[in-house]
């Protein structure tokens, strides 16, 4: 199993988040196999399942957290870090991956100081390795945000960051 990377981002969950992650819970709480629907649901509402979410599902379903935990984790679906302002994403599929996506992944995990799957403390970026993105004639391709970047090299990454300051 790959390294799990909890956040350093501060939770910023509203009472509006909670009342209503609560309810659907309560709903859903007397249902066979509720904790798939029931992470869903957290996800849809905070966007991502910090630890502090997860206790939420673990009190109302009465779920031991290590549980929920282990299923926040082991599902790709699941997503433990907000995503940041600037949502850097390498492909990792076999196309970009043999042209060397590998190295540029190695590059931005320098350049950001954050593991593949991390957010930055201020919130401002977060890096993920992705399957194939459907631009296999570009590769080695990498997006942020909506924009897509291929044929790369580690060194142009320097230049593309420098695009998304601030
Ligand atoms: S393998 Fe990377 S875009 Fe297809």
């Amino acid at each position: 199993m790959s390294k799990v990377k909890l956040t350093t981002v501060d939770f910023t969950g509203t009472k509006q988040q909670e009342k209503e992650l609560r309810e659907k819970l309560a709903e859903i709480k007397n249902m066979d196999g509720n904790l798939m629907p029931a992470l869903q649901a957290a996800q849809g509402i905070y966007g991502y399942l910090p630890i502090e979410v997860q206790k939420i599902v673990s009190e109302e379903l009465n779920v031991p957290l290590e549980e929920i935990f282990g299923v926040s984790t082991f599902y790709s679906q699941f997503k433990l870090n907000p995503t940041g302002k600037y949502a850097v994403a390498v492909c990792l599929g076999t196309a970009c991956y043999v042209k060397g996506s590998g190295d540029i992944l190695s590059r931005l995990e320098r350049e950001l100081k954050l593991d593949a799957g991390g957010t930055s403390h201020d919130g401002m970026y977060s890096l993920e390795a992705t399957r194939c993105i459907g631009c296999c004639g570009l590769a080695p391709v990498l997006t942020v945000n909506e924009d897509v970047y291929g044929k790369l090299v580690p060194d142009d990454i320097p230049g593309i960051l420098a695009k998304y300051q601030g």
